[in-house]
């Protein structure tokens, strides 16, 4: 068993990041900046949100967090992002999901420019991925492609079966690694709650990448042997051991999983960091692509 590590394969894109904004400066010119609007309290937003900011300022990037209060209307929340859309000076905007019910999120996602779309969850943007030209790529799945690249993990051929179908994890990995392109062109199975038995599916995995949002549902049954195991999952569990009370796991169960796999990623330490790296390369992109650099 060979660990994914997350910290080696986003220092690698953070250091070679913070180097181009250092070029940048050198010439005089801003840095990037990130816009990140939060709605509400949601105590796990406001974690992911804050350490977006911080690991925008660490690389020399400039980054404002909106806070905004739970009862925003959709409206207000839509002219928030249209000040920023007409603001020169940021490149990217991210609404932290999820949005209280009463907001549209397909909405507010259509109401940031396609450009500024950090998160790659524009229609356009992700239209772009599945016909396959170049684009804001969602950053979790970009992430995962980082290092499946980094790692040199073959997967031309390969049997890929995705556990999830978000817009955000699910599809846009799907649509990445189905690309015939170099480090794609697997076939590519997309799995769901509605199976009556997922274990059918999984266990054919030579890639299985888990994005279900359940704590540890992935067990060593399901998997088969010399799998690589990517885990998308940050799920909360109590531990009443932990100074919070709880700790974070993954969607796999990693102790039994482990040993069965050939690559796998650790929760904690895993998808979650290359998830913000790939935020700060497309702040990057959206920046470079606005002063057509
Ligand atoms: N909520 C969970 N993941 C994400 C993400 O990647 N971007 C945003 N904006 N919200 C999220």
């Amino acid at each position: 068993m060979n660990l994914l590590d997350g910290k080696v394969v986003s220092e690698q894109i953070l250091t070679s990041l913070k180097s181009e904004i250092e070029v940048l400066k050198s010439k005089g010119l801003p840095a990037p900046f990130l816009a990140a609007i939060l709605v509400g309290n949601n105590p796990a937003s406001e974690t992911y949100v804050a350490s977006k900011k911080k690991s925008c300022l660490a690389i020399g990037m400039n980054s404002e967090v909106v806070n905004l209060s739970a009862d925003i209307s959709e409206a207000e929340l839509i002219e928030v992002i249209s000040k920023f859309n007409s603001d020169t000076s940021c490149s990217g905007i991210l609404v932290q999901l999820p949005l209280p019910k009463h907001i549209n999120e397909n909405n507010i996602i259509n109401a940031i420019l396609p450009e500024k779309d950090v998160d790659g969850f524009h229609p356009i943007n992700l239209g772009r991925l599945m016909i396959g030209t170049d684009t804001l790529v969602p950053c979790t799945p970009a992430g995962i492609h980082e290092m499946i690249k980094f790692y040199n993990i073959e997967t031309s051929g390969k049997h890929v079966v995705v556990v999830g179908r978000s817009n955000i994890v699910g599809k846009p990995i799907a649509n990445i690694l189905l690309q015939k392109k170099a480090f794609a062109n697997a076939v590519v199975t997309v799995c769901h709650s509605a199976a009556k038995d997922l274990s059918v599916f999984t266990k054919q995995a030579d890639i299985l990448i888990a994005a279900i949002g359940v704590p540890q549902f992935i067990k060593a049954d399901m998997v088969k042997d010399g799998a690589v195991v990517i885990d998308v999952g940050i799920n909360r569990i109590e531990d009443a051991s932990r100074p919070r009370g709880y700790r974070i796991v993954g969607d796999v169960d990693f102790e039994n999983v482990a040993p069965k796999s050939s690559f796998i990623t650790p929760v904690p330490g895993g998808v979650g960091l290359t998830t913000i790296a790939l935020l700060l390369k497309n702040t990057f992109l959206a920046y470079q692509m606005q002063n057509k650099l």
